[in-house]
């Protein structure tokens, strides 16, 4: 009885509880905080990871300017359901170099962390200019102007540049090759290696959009068909389990 009596001054008295209340909320956060200062890493190393081509990012930045974020998620909770219907949870690291990230929490449309190899890119194509000719019930806007709007990756070095600054390792020879680079991805017969080098073997090289030129839905596509395969779940197991 005798500590409701203690408390029940506290309830009484405003001054005191502003004090207490404050206390208890800086030992909180301090909890919280504190460690995050002296762990070594926050993020867990995952094989496989790698930051995203100049043509990728550049189908990011198109993918926010449209607002696909505002009807899409991209995080598999570790949940029965949604493990089954779209793959491995997702892992931190796999929005490791997501400024901003693009976990979201509204799904008008199915989560997209793992749609990267599901479809053509031909399906996306059609889909893009019009979704209800693949899927009739569709709610999903139709962009088929993207096709039409050719880009030439004038600006793509400051973009990286950009994402250096924030601590994405784009590197050097990174900056200084990244209009070759994102040119040569949707060309299948151009000089890849420097591609292949910088960015590693599972970089997809096509032309995405099926059309002459490098447009928008190229973009578009290439960081969609990225999605979600950059990590090897057939080998991968979580540092805890090893
Ligand atoms: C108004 C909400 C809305 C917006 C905005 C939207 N979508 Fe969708 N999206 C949907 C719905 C609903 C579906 C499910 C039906 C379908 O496949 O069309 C879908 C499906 C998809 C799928 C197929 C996913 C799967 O696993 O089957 C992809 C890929 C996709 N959207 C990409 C995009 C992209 C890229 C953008 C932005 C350019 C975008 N969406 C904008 C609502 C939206």
């Amino acid at each position: 009885m005798a500590i409701l009596d203690k408390h029940a001054i506290l309830e009484k008295n405003i001054t005191l509880l502003s004090i207490f209340a404050f206390l208890v909320v800086t030992i909180g956060g301090i909890v919280q905080i504190a460690p995050l200062f002296w762990l070594e890493n926050t993020i867990e190393d995952v094989e496989g990871m790698r930051p995203y081509t100049p043509l990728e990012l550049t189908g990011r930045d198109i993918y926010i300017r449209e607002g696909c974020y505002v009807c899409h998620s991209q995080m598999i909770r570790p949940m029965r359901d949604e493990v089954e219907r779209y793959g491995h949870y997702s892992l931190a690291a796999e929005s490791q170099y997501d400024h901003p990230f693009q976990w979201g929490s509204k799904r008008t449309g199915p989560d997209l962390a793992r749609v990267g190899g599901r479809y053509s890119d031909e399906w996306h194509v059609d889909h893009l200019r019009n979704p209800q000719s693949v899927v009739p019930e569709s709610v999903m806007p139709k962009y088929g102007y993207l096709e039409d709007r050719l880009i030439d990756g004038e600006y793509i070095g400051d973009l990286l540049s950009t994402h250096a600054l924030v601590g994405v390792p784009y590197e050097e020879a990174h900056i200084e090759n990244a209009k070759a680079d994102f040119a040569v991805q949707t060309d299948p017969f151009g000089d890849t290696d420097g591609l292949f080098e910088r960015y590693g073997e599972n970089v997809n090289v096509r032309n995405f959009d099926g059309q002459p030129g490098i447009s928008e839905a190229d973009a578009l596509i290439a960081y969609l068909q990225m999605l979600g395969t950059l990590v090897d779940f057939s080998t991968f197991t979580p540092v805890a389990s090893r």
